[in-house]
């Protein structure tokens, strides 16, 4: 395992400083008791940065964060209704950029319901399972546009693009990791019976990759089945496979049902290793709680934990996830301070 690591960080806006400080502690304390050095680099990209100089992420920008093992993001944007920041440049300007000009293409996010915390599902069972969300095409590829706009004959378009290639390397990843998993199931999520040219895509891949994988159950689901499954019987997933625009829903149902925003966290992997993934909490900026310790950091300190899973870190990210569940187990989510669930944790490391 790789002995120095190169974090860029970028705090961003909101809670984004305030839940990234507690992941820093956190990072800090599990490597350097590894012997891990860790090379950091503060980044200033977000709402406010754009407010002060008008770049939201430069050429320069992009090209220095290449040079990092890996990008720890907190959260970028504004208030919803200042209008200062013109709607969707920070998300199109910044995320999305960064995701496609870092190849960001698997958007990895576990759900597990820790104990101590509660689900708003009566009967939720063992909720554990890893949704991996495609990154770069689908809906999202960019592919569409608008003509007679603002029109009665207005046209819109947003063309779903999937490519063999990307849909391989995301499969390969998928069973990769249900693979390693204990219980080796991976759940197929599409729209076959309607979306005819991207599912049966998705299903050949499935099936093509799946013959390599013969110790990983496959199912199949559409994605309205999913939902009620969820919601139903949400213990019955392992790893789910899926293309970019079901995975962003997918996903915030899952979340949902394990206990909320302020636990979950995501990985922008660039599984090729081309470029630097990035890993975060999947909340936003939360404008209403910032700069009053209301965050919860534990959605951050968990991207922390997949961060160093990905860069060769297994154990110490097996450490964070072992001192997130102890605390969470003793405190569940009560009322605490950002640091102090941080240094909650930190004392869990000890
Ligand atoms: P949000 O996730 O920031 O907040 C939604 C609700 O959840 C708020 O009530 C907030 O207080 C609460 N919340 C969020 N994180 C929490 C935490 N760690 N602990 C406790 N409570 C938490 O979503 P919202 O309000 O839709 O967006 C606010 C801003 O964040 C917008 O500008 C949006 O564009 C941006 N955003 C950025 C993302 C990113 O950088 N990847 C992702 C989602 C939103
Ligand atoms: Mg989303």
């Amino acid at each position: 395992a790789p002995a120095h690591l190169k974090i860029a960080v970028v705090p961003g806006d909101g809670i984004g400083p305030e839940v990234v400080a507690e992941a820093e502690k956190v990072l800090d304390a599990v490597t350097s008791a590894a012997g891990v050095t860790v090379e950091k680099r503060e980044f200033g990209i977000g709402a406010e940065h754009w407010l002060e100089t008008g770049e939201t992420l430069t050429e320069e920008t992009l090209e220095e964060l290449r040079a990092y093992d890996a990008i720890l993001f907190g959260a970028v944007g504004a208030a919803p209704g200042d209008q200062r920041v013109p709607s969707g440049i920070l998300e199109r300007d910044i995320l999305l950029k960064l995701r496609f000009s870092l190849d960001h293409y698997v958007n990895l996010r576990p759900s597990k319901l820790y104990p101590g915390t509660t689900s708003p599902l009566a009967d939720p069972g063992a909720i554990d399972f890893v949704v991996v969300r495609e990154g770069t095409e689908g809906p999202y590829a960019g592919n569409g546009g608008r003509l007679r706009a603002g029109t009665d004959a207005e046209i819109a378009t947003e063309v779903s693009l999937n490519t063999a290639y990307g849909v391989r390397r995301l499969v390969r990843y998928a069973f990769e990791l249900a693979a390693k998993r204990e219980r080796k199931k991976l759940t197929l999520v599409h729209k076959h019976n309607v979306l005819v040219n991207a599912g049966r895509l998705y299903a050949r891949l499935v099936e093509e990759i799946g013959a390599e994988f013969p110790q990983v159950v496959v199912d199949y689901l559409h994605v309205d089945a999913a939902t009620i499954f969820l919601t139903t019987d949400p213990a019955r997933f392992d790893v789910i496979v899926t293309d970019n625009l079901f995975g962003d829903i997918l996903t915030d149902l899952a979340g949902a049902v394990t206990g909320g925003i302020g636990l979950a966290p995501a990985g922008n992997i660039n599984a090729d290793r081309t470029a630097p993934s990035m890993f975060e909490p999947v909340h936003g900026s939360a404008p209403d709680i910032a700069g009053q310790q209301k965050a919860n950091p534990v959605a951050a300190i968990l991207a922390t934990a997949m961060m160093l899973d990905h860069l060769g870190h297994p154990d110490l990210a097996a450490r964070i996830e072992a001192a997130v569940e102890k605390d969470l187990a003793e405190h569940g989510t009560e009322d605490r301070s950002t640091a102090q669930v941080g240094d909650g944790i930190l004392a869990q490391l000890a």
